[in-house]
């Protein structure tokens, strides 16, 4: 079989990654693909960059129309990310009959069931692995590995970035902000870090993930979002104590009413193996109703580990190049036309057990008065701590954990015990999973 050319675009991190992983390992590459797969262009605004990278036997161009609109690439590898320049590239590529692989999470989250309409009716595949869990094939678990099964929910560790912050603040004792500037150089961050830390990309994922899962599809508007930003070094240490870890989760369930799709800080028991899942290291806890819980564990952010999965894209694609479209994998796992229209669930209709923190005047019945309005909305605590008031202040911090509840009571009792005379402050609401 003739080799296949591939066009790059955008040799940043992940391009970088991807120019070496394709060079070095070409030989394996090519015994598994069949063929050999070489890099023959390779575009980025930053042309003397990209010949640094590349050297003299690849054709570099500021230009990456000149890529994607050239009769020998018969592959372009979109590495530029956003949602702008990307996706007029790919759908360019597309309607000149080429395939595409991507990383880039945030176009398919927002454009994604318009780019996979366009590949269709082209009969060109758009893969996209490296799009969730950096070098975990989680696409290919759930699109191919757990297709009997009819996935229940799933509960990811999915942003590298975040989860690095958040394991130096508690381990090192290192800053946010230093946190976050180490997680950048290390080439793991958006280039708009808001994303990471604000549970965007994660939401990104988590649209891709669940439309895969549950075939629906890919609908980032409905996702809830909250991010890692407001998490207090005091919550992490109580969360702690109390036996928990405090991990960004990005999760999805499917309930009798609609599915939930949501990411927020979330506390899990120390003894959980997601608990322990550490640095930019990704998990994602998928639960099939044959297979049972499985894990899938690896690194979420990085040149070469986001590379693995780019490249194995492109092995994939060279294998289904000659077959039949219509036997090849769908792109969301179930065929286009059997995607279903099962409603996301509003957060007020989501169930979760919580640790709530509250600053309290320290003096005889302020616990009876939240108790009662937490009882009055059916919330039913399952443990409580108080700490000792700092010197000097009569306030005192109250952490409560409830069982399962309703977001929307939760909601509802936070606003009454708010206006109690003898609380300060807004209530910290973390969500809590027990994962039994
Ligand atoms: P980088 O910013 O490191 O790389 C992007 C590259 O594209 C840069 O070299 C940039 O040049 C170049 N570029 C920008 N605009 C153009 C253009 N119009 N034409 C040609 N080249 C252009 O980003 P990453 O490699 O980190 O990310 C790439 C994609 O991969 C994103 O979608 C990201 O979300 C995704 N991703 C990233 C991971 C990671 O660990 N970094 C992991 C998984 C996915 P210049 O620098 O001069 O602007
Ligand atoms: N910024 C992303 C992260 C890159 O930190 O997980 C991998 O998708």
């Amino acid at each position: 079989m003739k080799p296949i050319k591939v066009g790059l675009l955008g040799i940043g991190t992940v391009g970088g990654g991807t120019f070496a992983v394709l060079l070095r390992n070409q030989e394996e590459i090519a015994r598994r693909a069949g063929c050999a797969i070489t890099m023959a262009m390779v575009a980025d605004k930053d042309v003397d960059k990209a010949r640094a990278i590349a050297g003299d036997r690849v054709v570099v161009t500021a230009d990456a129309y000149e890529i994607v609109n050239h009769p020998d690439i018969d592959i372009v590898v979109e590495l530029i990310g956003g949602t702008g320049i990307a996706k007029e590239l790919i759908l360019k590529a597309i309607a000149n009959g080429k395939h595409v692989v991507t990383a880039n999470k945030a176009l398919l989250a927002n454009h994604g069931n318009e780019i996979f309409a366009a590949a269709q009716k082209k009969d060109v595949m758009v893969a996209f692995e490296a799009a969730v869990g950096g070098g975990i094939p989680i696409i290919k678990a759930l699109r191919e590995g757990l297709s009997a099964n009819r996935i229940e929910w799933i509960a990811a560790i999915i942003n590298g970035t975040s989860n690095y912050i958040l394991t130096e603040m508690r381990d090192k004792g290192v800053s946010f902000d230093a946190a976050l500037e180490e997680a950048q150089r290390l080439g793991y961050a958006e280039a708009d870090p808001t994303f990471d830390i604000e549970g965007i990309d994660a939401a990104h994922k988590l649209s891709i993930m669940a439309a895969i899962g549950f075939g629906i599809p890919m609908q980032f508007s409905a996702v809830y979002t909250e991010g890692i930003s407001k998490l207090t070094r005091e919550d992490i240490r109580y969360a702690e104590e109390l036996g928990y870890r405090i991990k960004l989760l990005a999760i999805s369930k499917r309930k009798a009413q609609g599915i939930e799709l949501r990411v927020h800080p979330t506390l899990i028991p120390e003894r959980r193996l997601i608990a322990n899942v550490e640095g930019v290291m990704n998990a994602v806890l998928v639960m099939g109703d044959a297979v049972g819980q499985t894990m899938y564990y690896g690194a979420g952010a990085g040149a070469e580990p986001t590379a693995s999965a780019v490249v194995a894209d492109l092995v994939d694609v060279a294998r289904m190049l000659t077959a039949d479209p219509e036997h090849r994998v769908p792109h969301l796992a179930f065929q286009p036309d059997q995607l279903s229209n099962t409603p996301i669930l509003p957060m007020g209709q989501v169930e979760s057990a919580y640790y709530l923190r509250l600053r309290v005047f320290d003096k005889p019945g302020v616990l009876a008065d939240i108790t009662r309005i937490l009882a009055d909305l059916g919330i039913s605590i399952e443990a409580m701590v108080q700490k000792e008031p700092r010197e000097g202040e009569d306030w005192v911090n109250l952490i409560m954990l409830t069982h399962l509840t309703l977001e929307q009571h939760v909601s509802d009792a936070i606003v009454k015990i708010e206006a109690l005379p003898v609380v300060a402050d807004k209530v910290t609401r973390i969500r809590l999973e027990e994962f039994n």
